[in-house]
């Protein structure tokens, strides 16, 4: 049977999205690579056959036993490093955001494009089995048309303290976590072209050494390179009339809550909890959805990119769905510091 031997780059989601091609019967992990080496032995242990270990991306990138690069690196080196890895003619996996800013995004995309080769985006969010589930409820015509939708992540404590990248330029929580929801949503309301975003964002807390990871509090060394934002909110326009209200917050003196609400012709739904809500003869019907229990999110990615590989199915996560979901997000940031709305091409 053929297999696909994938190369790691980062040890942090790296590992997650190693461990599911490695269970995958199709899979392979054959290389691992860290900028930081003392992590590299300790993901390879998991592994069922000991990988290749490097350094150097670019290294591992021209390694003839390396089909496939996983990409999970801090946001600002999405690009750099799949670039490397699309020009070698290597089929590529990025985790989220694909990058830190729109002209990258563009980059990569067109070079994937031309070479060919498979281009996904890792989304754990979107391969959860309850947004899947939706998105298939959406493709049958459950909910009619999707008009209107909210995607909220909020954090009470949640900057993360252990890369730099999150809070550097380029990093911040529109990017981090208003992607997962902003790019479940629109995939479920069945990828709407943009026309227009309206936003605002700030730093609340990040600067002033407050709102990190589980209340932790991290030395004023790290905090005081703060550079992006830690909330963001805004609203999207898309060409048919619909649109989307998004916030994503790192911190804050709010409940947690990661959540999506759909507003159909025909019927809604909320994805935490699971419930799907419509009128049957006149009555309201509310139904929780109680999935059996299935594969988890980096299994059911690991299996699609295995078979975009080696079977050439169409790709359902392309890079291209990263670069406008990209755009959308850059567009909200952009139109926090104009205070005005912002246009966009949705392509
Ligand atoms: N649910 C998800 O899909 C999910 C969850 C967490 C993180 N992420 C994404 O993964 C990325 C990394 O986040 P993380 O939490 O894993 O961070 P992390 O700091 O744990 O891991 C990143 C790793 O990349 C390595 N690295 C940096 N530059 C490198 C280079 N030039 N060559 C090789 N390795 C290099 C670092 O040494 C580090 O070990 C971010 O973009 C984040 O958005 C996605």
């Amino acid at each position: 049977m053929a297999e696909l031997r994938v190369g790691i780059v980062g040890m942090g989601i790296g590992r997650d999205n190693a461990l599911a091609i490695a269970r995958n019967p199709r899979g392979r992990v054959t290389a691992l690579c860290d900028l930081n080496e003392a992590r590299l032995p300790g993901v390879a242990a998991e592994l069922p056959s000991q990988p290749k270990l490097f350094a150097d991306y670019k290294k591992m990138c021209a390694d003839p036993e390396v089909d496939a690069v996983f990409v999970g690196t801090p946001n600002q080196l999405h690009v750099p490093v799949a670039l490397e890895a699309v020009r070698q003619g290597k089929h590529v996996m990025v985790t989220k955001p694909l990058s830190d800013a729109l002209a990258p995004a563009r980059r990569l995309v067109a070079a994937q494009e031309e070479a060919g080769v498979v281009g996904m985006m890792s989304l754990s969010t979107r391969f959860d089995n309850g947004a899947q589930y939706l998105g298939r409820r959406r493709a049958e015509g459950f909910f009619g048309s999707i008009y209107w939708a909210k995607a909220i992540s909020v954090r009470r404590s949640g900057i993360p303290d252990w890369n730099l990248g999150f809070i550097e330029a380029g990093g911040g929580a529109m990017r981090d976590m208003g992607v997962h929801v902003l790019d479940c949503a629109w995939w479920i309301m069945g990828c709407p072209p943009p026309v227009s975003v309206s936003g605002v964002a700030a730093a609340n807390f990040g600067p002033r050494g407050q709102g990190y990871w589980d209340f932790r509090q991290p030395p004023e060394r790290f905090w005081s390179k703060y550079d992006s934002d830690d909330f963001g909110g805004g609203f999207v326009r898309f060409a048919d009339g619909q649109g989307l209200q998004l916030e994503s917050h790192w911190a804050s003196h709010m409940p947690t809550t990661f959540n999506l609400e759909l507003f159909g012709t025909e019927a809604g739904a909320t994805m935490s909890p699971l419930r799907l809500y419509r009128t049957v003869d006149g009555a309201p019907q509310d139904l929780s959805v109680n999935l059996p229990p299935g594969p988890n999110a980096w299994d059911n990615i690991a299996a699609h990119f295995i078979a975009c590989c080696l079977d050439g199915i169409p790709c359902e996560a392309p890079l291209r769905h990263g670069m406008v979901v990209q755009e959308m997000l850059e567009a909200l940031l952009k139109s926090a510091q104009t205070g005005r709305e912002v246009r966009v091409k949705g392509e």
